[in-house]
């Protein structure tokens, strides 16, 4: 009886996988680019929840948020190594969505977060509401300026639906404001460089202009470089997106006025932990949507807690 006890302990040794052996779950994150800072926080989110779900966070991303057919090729490759999950931040609003369907085939788990896109086979969509995030962005300039004066809007990239999403939530406020005249500068797109260049120009050619509003990191970081060099008779008030560092010494020096920020962390977080569930046959709400809040203070302790756990 004894022998037979010794043999089955090392079966149960080198035959089952421990759990520390046991094929781990691997996980494609696919942010938009790996030039902005907030993809850094949508990894350390990630990361988290694949610690929590002993899920492996492969994280690789195309150098620019222009480039699409980086991401498709991303996906491709995913298929190739049979990865469990992707989660996808597109950065435009069809161009993988064949590819996705393709993966989706394969048994792939799909996440989106960030940015819509046209692919429903997903898993869930994590992200902000960004046409509420647009609106509180109108309603904070809105309130700086006593709803009258001219106002120059930046727009980000066309085909990326979060920052048009943030848009055309801003254009809600301000056209019900008949005291309020737009300067539309139009799509300036991933480089701070050109936001920046087209800001200062704007700024300089229209003395009468007001306000600034953009949409996005990249851009706010653009815009904010534009507004220290810019010498005007009079201070223009500004909103701008997303917060880093330099964009809240900007806060700080009074540059800026205000910022909509989000949760990247949390948004990374709760896609891992949402393409996990799914994997394990559990139910995912198909919307997940993660708070925006405006900030004008640059101390405020909201702005890079890791919000995870909230
Ligand atoms: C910025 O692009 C948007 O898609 C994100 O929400 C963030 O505002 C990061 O580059």
């Amino acid at each position: 009886m004894k022998l037979f006890l010794i043999i089955i302990s090392l079966a149960v040794m080198f035959v089952l996988p421990s759990e520390a052996t046991a094929a781990r779950r691997s996980i494609l994150v696919i942010p938009k680019d790996q030039m902005t800072l907030y993809w850094t926080a949508v990894k350390e989110g990630a990361e988290l929840a694949g610690e929590k779900r002993q899920a492996e966070i492969i994280f690789r991303g195309p150098r620019s948020a222009d480039d699409y057919a980086a991401q498709a090729e991303m996906i491709k490759d995913a298929m190739h190594h049979k990865v469990d999950a992707i989660v996808i931040a597109p950065n435009h609003t069809s161009q993988t969505s064949r590819m996705l369907h393709e993966a989706v085939v394969r048994g792939i788990k799909v996440v989106i977060i960030d940015s819509d896109m046209a692919f429903e086979e997903r898993v869930s969509f994590v992200a902000s509401d960004n046409r509420l995030a647009g609106n509180k962005a109108g309603t904070a300039l809105m309130s700086l300026l006593g709803s009258k004066g001219t106002v120059l809007m930046a727009r980000h990239k066309e085909n990326n639906a979060s920052t048009l999403a943030r848009e055309a939530g801003f254009l809600d406020v301000l056209t019900k404001n008949p005291g309020v005249e737009i300067v539309d500068l139009g799509y300036l797109g991933t480089g701070s460089g050109n936001t920046y260049r087209r800001t200062l120009d704007a700024l300089h050619a229209n003395p009468g202009i007001d306000a600034v509003f953009v949409s996005s990191e990249i851009n706010t970081l653009g815009m904010i470089k534009a507004l220290r060099e810019h010498v005007g008779r009079k201070r223009i008030k500004a909103i701008g997106f997303d917060a880093t560092p330099e964009i809240l010494q900007a806060l700080r020096d009074g540059i800026i006025d205000g910022l909509i920020v989000q949760r990247p962390y949390r948004i990374g977080y709760l896609a891992v932990m949402a393409a996990c569930d799914a994997l394990d046959g559990k139910p995912v709400p198909k919307r997940i949507t993660t708070e925006t809040l405006l900030i004008t203070n640059p101390d405020d302790d909201r702005v890079l807690t890791p919000s995870a756990a909230q």
